[in-house]
């Protein structure tokens, strides 16, 4: 069975590695994802975005998850990412998602806890763990998109009433990473991370972890960051691997072939991704 994300994060704390979480597309991108999750023997979560469930359809997802669970064993969430909508997450959730983000950041602070608070009663009742986010991050992650100048940074007071008041199990943090590439490299605030660890006692999240140099990636899991979210960084190689191979074999139609480079070409950033982020050798 696909587990919730709440022993991986807190043996994550405990021990100062992160749990990447890779977005998934469909059945090719979760392979990837989960061979290498076997082979460097680490827990892993497997993220869904709104277009994402709608384009793989939420059941094939959670059959696939739960196929993949029995075939691989390692520890493997099936996570809903920056979901808005309330009742999308329950109905989600009842067809077998272990573990939901609820992102109601564009939502006035109230508005955030009242929505986050509802997702959280509902969960938990179900076993399944709720990320929530506080501050809002720059960039385009599936349809949404905040301009740099509505970007806001996590305020370290609000945090913790919104941890108290929600109950939730782990913290979205925006720092100062975005969604899809940088333009310049980001600086990220380690200040804030630092002094929001240090008040908020559940696991932190950071989002946006593409093209973040490795050093920051690093120094933020030290400071607290217990699940790190990457999406574009794989889609690129895998997208460049299947061009590649149409390039050079332009009468290919065989998705069993014209696949291939792509899964290898991800599955490589897959590795050094979990060994960015400590978790090989990690899997309970
Ligand atoms: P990137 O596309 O920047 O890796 O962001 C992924 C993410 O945060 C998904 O929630």
């Amino acid at each position: 069975m696909i587990v919730s994300t709440e022993n991986m994060l807190i043996d994550a704390k405990n021990r100062g590695y992160a749990v990447p979480a890779f977005n998934i597309h469909n059945l090719e991108t979760i392979q990837v994802v989960l061979e290498a999750a076997k082979e460097l023997k680490s827990p892993v979560i497997l993220a869904a975005t709104p277009s994402t469930v709608k384009y793989a359809e939420p059941e094939y997802l959670v059959a696939i998850g739960n196929a993949a669970s029995k075939k691989y064993n390692i520890p493997i969430a099936l996570h809903l990412d920056h979901f808005r909508q309330v009742d999308l997450i329950k109905k989600y959730i009842d067809i077998g998602f272990s573990s939901a983000m609820i992102d109601a950041s564009h939502e006035e602070f109230e508005e955030n806890i009242n929505k986050t608070k509802e997702i959280v009663k509902f969960a938990h009742k179900k076993g399944v763990t709720v990320e929530a986010e506080l501050g809002k991050l720059g960039g385009k992650e599936d349809n949404v998109i905040v301009s740099e100048k509505d970007s806001m940074f996590t305020n370290p007071k609000d945090a913790v009433e919104f941890v108290k008041r929600t109950n939730i199990d782990s913290l979205a943090v925006a720092i100062g990473t975005a969604h899809g590439l940088y333009k310049t490299e980001p600086k990220l605030d380690f200040e804030r991370l630092e002094n929001i660890n240090s008040i908020v006692d559940i696991p932190l999240v950071l989002h946006g972890a593409s093209g973040v140099p490795n050093d920051s990636i690093r120094k933020s899991i030290k400071l607290g960051i217990c699940k790190v979210n990457i999406a574009t960084e794989l889609k690129i190689p895998f997208s460049d691997g299947v061009k590649k191979y149409f390039i050079d074999n332009p009468r290919a139609n065989d998705p069993r072939k014209y696949m291939l480079p792509g899964k290898a070409a991800m599955k490589e950033i897959v590795m050094e991704k979990i060994k960015l982020c400590g978790s090989n050798g990690k899997a309970l």
